[in-house]
């Protein structure tokens, strides 16, 4: 900056008073490019190609000695879980083998997950693996591992640096047409089953868990579909109502008079059950879904309260009961399906049989393992599991699909009110 004497007309025009001080910037001469010369170019140019060929370097020796490390660490915490045999050897004295040995090793990075190929012994079998899955995943240093088996003797063990589903699932999933997308599993890969192969279906888990959000994701997919008749029995009004009347009348929301309203519509659903086994087309042991012959899904939500407010008894069995055990008995032929939501599968809001008939299973978060243990063969490391996730993770099996975590796409009530009566369109799975 520079002083200037006065007086003095400043660059805009206006007279600066005798005896005042400007201070004017300097004349800045526009950039003149300066020309690079060719020597330059290639000079820099080589500059910058040695230093990206060294970065390169670096990573690649980096990543090679965390590969090493990975080995140490398999081959210790392998040890430790005692996986392979003792041999005696004169020479050697005791060694282990038989133990799965790690062919190729990528180890986790901060920008990608990593994974490791190894060897399977015979008599080692990917379920030994499964069960030491907490004591590998510690040994290793990576919040959880996940097995695949590759060709006849080999195994690509997944390292995950965090929790796969710790992340809200967006509503819809994409799934292939035809299909009901149930969830995300923990490979990123999207859970869903073909309609014509949905079961009877129980999920369970306490409240708060995300059974009627997991449910607003399912139904929400079936909105305007002509090919599910969604009926059933809601005592909280919330999950069904958006629904409206149902033409027939097989929708029964809240709880006045609960025990003959609900004896009621199960009666119909029976009879009607009754009518379509009779009706079936010769030579055919199963009903199609078509539109004219739609999936009954019979939805009970909370059917802990609805056993209650029934009259449940496990010595003198309901109405209710006995016409919900036809339904989960004999439905299968007549293209109806009952989606059972409950707090807990015991045999105190489900009958045994009941259950037993629901073979997809859906388990929210439990307080122990015994909830667990009704619907699935698990230990209890896996309530830990579920109780450490967020809401909506669940497991889930179904027949074709082993026992895996899922977690369930999140569809706000007012959304789910709204893509049901067909107020906005139904979203498009991105
Ligand atoms: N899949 C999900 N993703 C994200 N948040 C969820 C999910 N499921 C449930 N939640 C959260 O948990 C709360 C309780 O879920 P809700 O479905 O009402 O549980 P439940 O029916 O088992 O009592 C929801 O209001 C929501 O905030
Ligand atoms: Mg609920």
């Amino acid at each position: 900056m520079t002083t200037l004497p006065l007086p003095l007309v400043p660059a805009d025009g206006v007279l600066v008073p005798k005896g005042v001080l400007v201070r004017v910037p300097r004349a800045v001469a526009p950039p003149v490019p300066r020309r690079r010369s060719r020597l330059r170019e290639i000079v820099s140019g080589a500059v910058e190609r040695r230093q990206e060929r060294s970065d390169a370097e670096f990573v690649a020796w980096f990543d090679a000695r965390q590969a090493v490390d990975l080995k140490v660490r398999w081959r210790s915490t392998v040890e430790a879980c005692n996986f392979g045999r003792a041999s005696h050897n004169s020479i050697t004295g005791v060694t282990r083998v038989g133990m799965p040995h790690v062919v190729h090793a990528e180890a986790p990075r901060f920008d990608r997950d990593g994974y490791l190929i190894i060897t399977l012994p015979s008599g080692l079998l990917v379920s030994d693996l499964e069960e030491e899955r907490e004591a590998l995943a510690s040994g290793l240093g990576v919040h959880s591992v996940s097995f695949v088996r590759s060709g006849a003797d080999h195994v690509r063990v997944d390292l995950r640096r965090a929790d796969p589903l710790e992340r809200t699932v967006s509503f819809p999933l994409p799934a292939p047409a035809g299909h009901l997308a149930f969830g995300l599993n923990e490979a990123g890969v999207v859970v869903s089953r073909p309609l014509d192969a949905l079961t009877h279906m129980i999920m369970q888990g306490s409240n708060g868990s995300g059974k009627s959000t997991g449910a607003y994701g399912l139904l929400g997919q079936l909105a305007g579909s002509p090919y599910v008749d969604v009926c059933g029995i809601d005592p909280t009004s919330l999950l069904l109502a958006p629904w409206g009347d149902h033409p027939r009348g097989w929708r029964v929301c809240g709880t006045e008079d609960a025990a003959a309203r609900y004896g009621a519509v199960l009666a119909d659903l029976v009879a009607d059950m009754d009518a379509r086994i009779r009706t079936l087309p010769p030579r055919c042991d199963k009903l199609p879904i078509t539109p004219e012959t739609p999936l009954r899904l019979i939805v009970l939500e909370e059917a802990g309260a609805i056993a209650r407010l029934s009259g449940y008894s496990t010595s003198k069995p309901s109405a209710v009961q006995r016409l919900l055990s036809r339904l989960h008995g004999e439905a299968r032929k007549a293209s109806c399906r009952v989606w059972t939501l409950v707090q807990r599968a015991e045999s105190g809001s489900i009958s045994t049989f009941d259950r037993d008939q629901a073979v997809t299973r859906i388990s929210y978060a439990a307080n122990d393992v015994a909830t667990l243990r009704m619907l699935h063969d698990v230990g209890p490391e896996h309530v830990t599991e579920l109780t450490a996730s967020p809401a909506g993770t669940a497991f889930m099996e179904a027949p074709g699909l082993p026992l895996c975590r899922i977690r369930s796409p999140f569809l706000d009530y007012a959304t789910y009110c709204d893509v049901v009566s067909g107020s906005i369109p139904r979203p498009v799975a991105a």
